[in-house]
């Protein structure tokens, strides 16, 4: 994908690709190419370093520890309780 060119980015927006519908309906040509502008943008952005991959498998484990012991205190959401095959109130 980092190989393509604008404008193919620009026409699979426009007309879709696959199972991805097009966008035209929604989004004027100038919104179009700004999506593409935020696509090259993002593609010129740095890579996830192995640092910062592994603060985060960090953060989202320490995430699902704290939400859990909520769950536990009553304090999630109905569904978490229910996953978590706590009793239902
Ligand atoms: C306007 C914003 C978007 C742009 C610029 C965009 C661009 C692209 C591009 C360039 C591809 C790759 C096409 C290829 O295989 O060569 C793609 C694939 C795909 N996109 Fe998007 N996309 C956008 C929004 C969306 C949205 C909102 C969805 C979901 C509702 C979506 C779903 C898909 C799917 C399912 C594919 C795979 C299509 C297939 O191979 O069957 N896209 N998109």
């Amino acid at each position: 994908m980092l190989a393509q060119p604008a404008g193919y980015i620009f026409a699979v927006a426009t007309h879709g690709k696959g199972r991805m519908p097009p966008y035209s309906a929604q989004l004027n040509p100038d919104e179009r190419w700004a999506v593409v502008a935020y696509v090259r943008a993002l593609q010129k952005s740095p890579p996830v370093t192995a640092e910062e991959r592994a603060d985060s498998a960090r953060a989202a484990e320490i995430q699902a520890i704290d939400s859990s012991s909520a769950a536990i205190r009553g304090l999630g959401g109905s569904a978490t309780r229910a996953a978590l095959g706590a009793k239902q109130p």
